[in-house]
């Protein structure tokens, strides 16, 4: 993991092309359409953020690009070659979305087989074993079998056995699960430093802020399709056009006219301490300012409305309900 930036080859090392997957299910052989028709393409060295809520395909995505589970159609490539080809497998790393593993076992019992399976010789097994359970602070507990490890080190496992053969694409279900606070943060300097190292990051997450200042780019996903794919700079507005207001105003009489003059088809929330949140062009903003200065309102808070993945998904998701699909359209490929 430490291993400085290797160059990279040209190409993309995923690229997946209409993959479609339906389960059958029940005895009548109902059908599920859980992935329908996602296209996107990695390029080496980016961080993607596959993401969307609970149901939305995403596990199931990857266990068709695992070559887990056959997918019902399309193509799917690591590293340009056929996604079940040894060679483009052996360069893969991946925690499941539960890992598990036999609680007997230690840590290091864990990695080593591993290590073994991946052919890592002894040598270099043995030493890489060591860093990554220091690096992912489980040194304390090397020793100790995995009953008893709670949810945040068994993720830590998982993640040190997806690096034992020192991959060069990471495939990561949902990491940031059932961590606390803490343990998130954690993981993320980690994601954030393999990055630096220049490995290729495919992460899952139904919690779209999660990973936002990671990745860059996103495929988000809606019910099996993707509703916005492509680069972060691209999908979110940057021009921050909008602005948060918060004001205290010595009455109601003042907090009406305020309303009244700028609250025009702009969000207005009154808050609970009594103080009121404006939402409104950025333009306004000096306008307001002085009103609210005549008005003897006292301006608390002012900040620039930033676009979030999460406002993103929603506009996205709105606009594909309304079947206003210029707005919905995503982009195949996310390169
Ligand atoms: N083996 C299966 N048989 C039938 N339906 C399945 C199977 N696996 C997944 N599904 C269905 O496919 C859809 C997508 O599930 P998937 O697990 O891919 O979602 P996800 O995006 O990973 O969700 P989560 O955020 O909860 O992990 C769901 O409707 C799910 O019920
Ligand atoms: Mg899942």
């Amino acid at each position: 993991m430490t291993e400085v930036a290797r160059q990279h080859e040209p190409g993309p090392v995923i690229e997946v092309a209409g993959l479609e997957k339906t389960f059958r299910v029940g005895l009548l052989g109902r059908q599920v359409e859980a992935v329908r028709g996602i296209s996107f393409s990695l390029q080496p060295g980016r961080v993607l953020g596959y993401l969307g809520p609970n149901g939305a395909g995403k596990t199931t995505s990857i266990k068709c690009m695992l070559g887990l589970i056959q997918p019902s159609r399309g193509e799917i490539r690591f590293f340009g070659r056929f996604h079940r080809d040894p060679l483009a497998r052996a360069r893969i790393g991946y925690l499941p979305e539960h890992p598990y593993f036999y609680d007997y076992l230690k840590p290091t019992e864990v990695l080593d087989y591993a290590g073994r399976l991946y052919g890592v010789p002894a040598a270099i097994r043995k030493r890489r074993i060591g860093e990554l359970l220091e690096r992912l602070g489980l040194g304390h507990a090397m020793d100790r079998t995995l009953r008893g490890f709670s949810k945040g080190m068994l993720q830590r496992v998982g993640i040190a056995q997806s690096l034992i053969s020192d991959p060069d694409l990471l495939i990561y279900d949902e990491p940031l699960s059932g961590l606390d606070p803490i343990g998130r943060k954690e993981l993320r300097d980690l994601l954030a430093e393999l990055r630096r190292a220049g490995k290729t990051l495919f992460i899952t997450s139904h919690v779209l802020g999660d990973i936002e200042t990671l990745c860059d780019e996103v495929v988000i996903l809606r019910r099996g399709e993707a509703v916005a794919a492509g680069r972060l700079e691209d999908l979110l507005r940057r021009d921050l056009l909008e602005s948060a207001a918060t004001l205290r105003t010595p009455d109601a009489g003042a907090a009406d006219a305020l309303v009244g003059r700028f609250g025009d088809g702009v969000t207005v929330q009154q808050r609970g301490d009594g103080t009121l949140v404006l939402r409104l062009p950025s333009a306004r903003v000096f306008e307001l300012t002085q009103a609210a200065a005549a008005l003897g309102a006292e301006l608390v808070e002012l900040h620039p409305v930033r676009d979030t993945l999460e406002e993103l998904f929603v506009r996205k998701a709105l606009a594909v309900e309304s079947g206003d699909d210029t707005a919905a359209s995503a982009r195949p490929e996310a390169t």
